[in-house]
């Protein structure tokens, strides 16, 4: 028997250019290519890289789709496709491996240069989603803020179905960006200390994943009470609240709570000034991570003799240094069974409709994570 694949129509947020707000339009979907997978997607976190995108922090091909932490079921296969079935529940990753340059043949795939995530593309560099005959691009070759999404098969990693999808999508995004900063970055070992700037969803994943890796003390650092206190239940020892506080008083409190200063720092905002404030609060031989993602063209200042004087360590942490094939199963295990309470991310569920009014419940300081579901 054979079945036939046809194009779909799929509401989706679109985003014409920064500064506007999101509207809603049928998309037409093309069936899934070659080592491609259509998925209808069940939900979509609301994370701080979209709102990048939104603000026109970087540039991007436009119109795009909004969405890149997605999870949902896998609709219809392409041709060639083995991997996945029409009925799997799979998480998508926004950084899909090309499975071919050396960084991917040495199984180092977070680092490959073949990817055209980036591009908003697939492999082949089309782009499935179109919208009156022009081309639509979903944010990171995924556009979760979509009913559906066409994805090559390398994206879709099929977890269990007893996994709530909402808890599902997030694993795409913040917390395998915020564990993998901690453990396959940092490398944190039990018993290092550690402070974490920034308690949003990706600050908040990086606590969880310290706790899972036995350090002692955590340390949130943020400006909001709310967030601060969230960060404590999910692991954090100390909050400090550095509103209004310069970087050296902060960074003395730090230093006693540490015995002179914490053995890592991440950053989990994206801000030029929270970045700098990463040495101060570290200890001799400590390690700032950088996991927030700043503005593009907006360089940092460090003091590098102090830095080099200090032999510290200055490590960028893109998505989690994340091998999806490997992460998303593993982080889906650690969350069944408890040991990483990923649901008590989730402080609101809106439908697509309430999309821009999920972006400035972020503008506006809500704690935790917003997750737009799909009907
Ligand atoms: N000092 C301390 N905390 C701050 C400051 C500041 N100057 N400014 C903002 N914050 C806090 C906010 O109160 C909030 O709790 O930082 C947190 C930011 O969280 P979110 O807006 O939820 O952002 P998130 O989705 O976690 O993303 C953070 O990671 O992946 C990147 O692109 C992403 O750059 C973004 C970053
Ligand atoms: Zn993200």
């Amino acid at each position: 028997m054979t079945t036939t694949i046809d194009t779909l129509t799929a509401r989706a947020a679109v985003h014409a250019g920064s500064g506007q707000e999101m509207t809603l339009h049928q998309v037409e979907v093309a069936v899934p290519g070659p080592g491609q997978v259509r998925v209808r997607l069940r939900a979509s976190g609301v994370c701080g890289s979209d709102r990048h995108v939104l603000d026109g922090d970087w540039t991007l091909p436009s119109p795009t789709i909004m969405g890149h932490e997605g999870a949902g079921v896998v609709e219809s296969v392409g041709p060639g496709v083995t991997e996945l079935q029409a009925g799997d529940h799979v998480v998508l990753t926004w950084f899909y491996p090309c499975l071919s340059c050396s960084a991917c043949r040495e199984g180092r795939s977070w680092v490959c240069t073949g990817s055209r995530s980036e591009e908003c593309l697939l492999p082949d560099g089309t782009t499935p989603l179109s919208m009156d005959g022009q081309a639509v691009y979903p944010y990171l070759a995924v556009g979760s803020m979509a009913e559906y999404a066409v994805v090559p098969v390398q994206a879709a990693v099929r977890i269990p179905a007893d996994v709530p999808f909402d808890v599902a999508a997030l694993i795409g995004c913040s917390v395998a960006t915020g564990v993998g900063a901690v453990v396959n970055d940092a490398e944190v070992k039990p018993g290092r200390s550690a402070v974490v700037i920034g308690s949003g969803g990706v600050g908040l994943c990086i606590v969880m994943g310290l706790r899972l890796a036995g350090a002692e003390p955590i340390i949130a650092v943020d400006v909001n009470d709310a967030s601060l206190e969230l960060a404590q239940g999910f692991g954090a020892t100390h909050a400090i609240n550095s509103s209004g506080r310069t970087t050296e008083d902060v960074a003395r409190e730090i230093k006693e709570l540490t015995d002179g200063g914490a053995d890592y720092a991440f950053e989990a905002i994206g801000r030029v000034e929270t970045i700098q404030q990463m040495p101060p609060f570290l200890t001799r031989g400590g390690t700032a991570v950088v996991v927030g993602l700043p503005p593009q063209d907006r360089p940092v200042a460090l003091d590098l003799l102090a830095f080099a004087e200090n032999g510290q360590r200055l490590l960028g942490s893109n998505y989690g240094s994340t091998v999806p094939a490997r992460d998303f199963p593993l982080l889906a295990r650690l969350y069944r069974s408890g040991r990483l309470p990923i649901d008590q991310l989730i402080t609101r569920r809106r439908p697509l409709d309430e999309v821009n009014e999920a972006f400035e419940d972020m503008r506006a300081g809500a704690r935790g994570r917003t997750v737009v579901l799909h009907e």
